[in-house]
């Protein structure tokens, strides 16, 4: 639905305040995707949202939306090109001297192809879309934040595009209403067979409700992949960083006093990080393996996340048994869970008599 060729964006070219706020960007976004972009503060993510419908004229490269590359279009094409394409801001964007109703049949007027009463009709379909119904005849300052950013989605609808932009749609909002309007972004995608971008500082979204993200950094995508490879499998020490803001994966305090040693020897228990995916992370892994490997396992620490709905387990266990029990074992995990790595071995007691 959206292919990037070698973007690359330069502010005040040639000037003391150049800056290449892009530089070599590819990535091709799939009808029906919701494909998000984190990165810091600066990182270019607003300037990579804005060069995907053209309110940024990118430096150098291409843009290709639904089939039609951009950089080819005279200004009325690119205006009609524009109506396939929606975007919601961080900070809604909405006329506060117009109802919820007239906000959302502002693009529509503009258009100037439906009628009053279409227009009424339209409105009101998109009003039940986003859930406010209620509030057709309220004004933005009657409303609370989630509600005035399902107000800006309507807008965005009316012209039913093809695509949704969305530049840090939830970072004014409180995390449970982050949520509900992730819920709604799922929902519409659904409904309404939409491709979403989203761009964003917080991990947490791209968790929620990406299928894929790219991490960018200083105008350079540094990592890009399924949300779920990018979480469990980070490469980059940023987003390494990104991640662990939002899966508490630090190894327990515990261990972090305690030697660990990369060699086996007589006597030592195994430490070992086990990840988990989808259906398998609630299997009774732990209590499998201790019987059929004759041996004996402590949790050090676990928890269960979900990343786009999917459960996502982690764990660091200590097993403790002959070295080819603990062998048998390793293999045993492996069959059974997503990733696991030995930490290394511990001669003293259970680590978790301490
Ligand atoms: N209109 C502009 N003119 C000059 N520099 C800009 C402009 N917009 C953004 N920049 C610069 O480009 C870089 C990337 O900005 P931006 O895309 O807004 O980052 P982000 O959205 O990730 O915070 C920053 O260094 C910013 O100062
Ligand atoms: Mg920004």
């Amino acid at each position: 639905m959206i292919t990037l060729q070698d973007i690359g964006k330069t502010y005040a070219p040639g000037t003391k305040q150049e800056v290449k706020a892009l530089k070599d960007i590819s990535l091709k976004i799939e009808k029906g995707e919701i494909f998000g972009v984190i990165g810091l503060s600066g990182a270019g993510k607003s300037t990579l949202i804005r060069m995907i419908n053209f309110l940024e004229i990118p430096t150098t490269g291409t843009v290709e939306v639904d089939g039609v590359i951009l950089n080819s279009l005279a200004p009325r094409e690119l205006r009609n090109m524009r109506r396939k394409i929606g975007m919601i801001f961080q900070s809604f964007n909405l006329l506060s001297s117009a109802t919820v109703a007239d906000n959302i049949a502002f693009p529509l007027r503009l258009e100037k192809k439906l009628s009053e009463s279409e227009i009424k009709e339209r409105v009101q379909y998109l009003l039940g879309l986003v859930g406010l119904e209620e509030k057709a005849n309220m004004y933005p300052a009657q409303l609370s934040g989630g509600q005035k950013q399902r107000v800006g989605i309507a807008r965005a609808l009316a012209g039913d595009p093809k695509v949704l932009l969305c530049d840090e749609a939830t970072s004014a909002l409180d995390p449970k209403t982050t949520s509900s309007i992730l819920e709604l972004l799922l929902d519409l995608r659904q409904k309404l067979n939409l491709t979403i971008v989203i761009i964003t500082h917080q991990m947490e979204v791209i968790k929620e409700c990406c299928d894929r993200v790219a991490v960018i950094d200083g105008g350079v995508i540094t990592e890009m992949g399924r949300t779920i490879d990018v979480f469990t499998n980070p490469q980059k020490e940023l987003t390494r960083r990104l991640v662990s803001a939002v899966i508490h994966q630090e190894l327990p305090e515990l261990l972090a006093h305690t030697e660990i040693v990369k060699e086996y020897h007589e006597g030592a228990k195994a430490v070992i990080e086990l990840l988990f995916l989808g259906p398998k992370a609630d299997a009774p892994v732990i209590v499998d393996v201790a019987k059929e490997c004759q041996v004996s396992i402590s949790l050090l620490s676990g928890n269960i996340d979900h990343i786009q709905k999917e459960p996502f387990g982690h764990m660091i266990v200590e097993v403790a048994g002959s070295k080819e029990e603990i062998k048998k074992a390793i293999v045993e995990f492996e069959r059974r869970v997503h990733k696991v790595e030995v930490l290394g071995y511990d001669e003293r007691k259970q680590l978790s008599e301490f």
